[in-house]
């Protein structure tokens, strides 16, 4: 397994952040600010984690995905451990926005995260079409935080 950082034509990682984030134009308004961290593995891309840096304390994950037949290997997790350790020297707080599906923040809550607020009605107000997880529409927009 080997994760690159990739700081140019990150466009060219655009169909698996698709996976994280189904609309190009969200993914577009933080893609030039993000690093992006790709993990391969036996040099084939199985996932991404965008980040970007909010303020002098604080990174947010923008967006994790993992190409279905690449998951529960525990690639995700290696890419928060690798992005925790990353940026635990210069900042304080890794955040994140996730939807209100219960495997997502179950997995994130393992890796150290906790709640802090909800952006009500995020997911209706910003996105062009109505998004379905596990078969729920995703409305709130959950905000996680992890002390680094
Ligand atoms: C969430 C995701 C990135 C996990 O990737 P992964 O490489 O399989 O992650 P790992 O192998 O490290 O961990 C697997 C864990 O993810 C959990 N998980 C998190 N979100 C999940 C989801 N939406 N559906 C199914 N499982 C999910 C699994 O339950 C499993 O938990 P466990 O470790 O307690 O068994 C991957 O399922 C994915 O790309 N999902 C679609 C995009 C998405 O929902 N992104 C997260 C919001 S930004």
């Amino acid at each position: 397994m080997q994760i690159k950082e990739i700081t140019t034509n990150k466009t060219d990682y655009t169909d698996i952040l698709l996976i994280g984030d189904e609309d190009k134009k969200m993914i577009n308004k933080y893609l030039e600010q993000s690093t992006l961290y790709a993990l391969y593995k036996n040099n084939v891309l199985a996932s991404i984690c965008a980040v970007a840096e909010i303020d002098n304390e604080t990174v947010e994950i923008k967006n994790l995905a993992t190409y279905p037949e690449y998951r529960n290997e525990g690639n995700a997790s290696a890419l928060i451990d690798f992005v925790c350790n990353k940026y635990k020297t210069n900042f304080k707080y890794l955040i994140l926005g996730t939807g209100e599906n219960i495997n997502t923040l179950k997995f994130y809550k393992k890796h150290g995260f906790q709640e802090t607020h909800k952006l009500k009605n995020f997911f209706i107000e910003n996105y062009s079409h109505p998004i379905f997880e596990d078969g729920k529409q995703l409305k709130d927009m959950i905000y996680l935080k992890k002390i680094l």
